[in-house]
């Protein structure tokens, strides 16, 4: 039967591990010269802008022997009103699997219910599992460990803070939120993720108390792409979520940050924190790479 990954959740615990070390593994060259792709092509659909997650995504399918297709909405029938079904049995004739990146997790949901190929989530309004992948890499590569780590997600509670929800309740790390009212993370994923989880996950407002004595602080634009024609007032009542210098003297001495990027400097974080010596955000971004890699090879060979 094949696999999808839609959430975080679509893969287990072990899975993720397991797909952890393989990414480690692949990032320090194990395996440089093994292609397991050979054959297959994987289609890419982006909805929205995107440098990281396609270019990693082409990139990796190519060093795994593969041949990646991507595709723009807009030059497919979808433009002119093909639906999303239609196109995923049809894709699926080509392809070994796809990406898609989109607005609606619904889109998402669609696509994979009639593909029968694979199909991995590059983003949807509501998840951003792929990005996560990385992140939990970043975390294990500069923190030894990923299982009691203290992670404060400072900002808007958006796709990325939903899927990094999702990650503490099967990796077991204790995770807090510091966010403005009417920008919680969805209410639905934190409840299903306290059920389960047996570290602790925490909504809170003050930013501060959410970074204190962290070993990770992880923030996102305020603004997510599709969302702009709320920005002006979202940015002034995350004013007080930027994640700055002061905000950093409340965590641990080594504390690590996260950024999913791209980054609005000077909104969301400063320079001086992007660039600092606590900030790994291109290790992360690098990591993408890595994971995908991994999860690619876990799904389709
Ligand atoms: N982090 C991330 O998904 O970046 P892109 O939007 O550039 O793909
Ligand atoms: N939350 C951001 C992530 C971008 C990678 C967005 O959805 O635009």
């Amino acid at each position: 039967m094949k696999r999808d990954f839609l959430t975080v959740w679509d893969l287990s615990s072990q899975e993720t591990e397991n797909l952890l070390r393989r990414a480690v593994d692949l990032k320090t060259g194990k395996d440089r010269n093994s292609c397991p792709l050979i054959g297959k092509s994987i289609g890419l659909i982006f909805e929205k802008p995107s440098t990281r997650t396609r270019v990693s995504f082409e990139a990796g399918i190519y060093q795994l022997g593969g041949q990646p297709i991507a595709l723009n909405p807009s030059e497919l029938q979808l433009g002119r009103g093909e639906t999303m079904s239609d196109t995923a049995r049809t894709l699926s004739r080509y392809l070994s699997g796809i990406v898609i990146r989109t607005f609606a997790h619904s889109t998402l949901e669609t696509f994979s219910r009639d593909a029968s190929v694979p199909v991995i989530n590059g983003l949807s309004d509501l998840h951003h599992p792929c990005q996560v992948l990385a992140d939990l890499m970043t975390m294990l590569e500069k923190k030894g460990r990923i299982k009691g780590l203290k992670v404060a997600f400072v900002g808007d509670g958006n796709n990325v803070c939903n899927s990094l929800i999702e990650a503490a309740s099967s990796m077991e790390f204790n995770l807090t939120i510091a966010c403005a009212e009417g920008f919680e993370p969805d209410a639905g994923i934190m409840e299903k993720a306290r059920e389960s989880a047996r570290s602790e996950i925490v909504v809170l407002r003050d930013p501060k108390e959410a970074a204190g004595m962290a070993d990770v602080i992880y923030t996102d634009v305020w603004v997510s792409m599709g969302q702009e024609q709320y920005s002006d007032e979202k940015k002034k009542k995350l004013q007080a979520y930027q994640v700055n210098s002061r905000l950093l003297s409340c965590s641990k001495k080594d504390v690590i940050v996260l950024h999913c990027l791209p980054a609005h400097r000077g909104e969301e974080i400063t320079d001086e924190v992007m660039d600092g010596p606590h900030s790994v955000v291109f290790d992360q971004a690098e990591n993408r790479l890595h994971a995908q890699k991994a999860l690619i090879e876990m799904l389709l060979t």
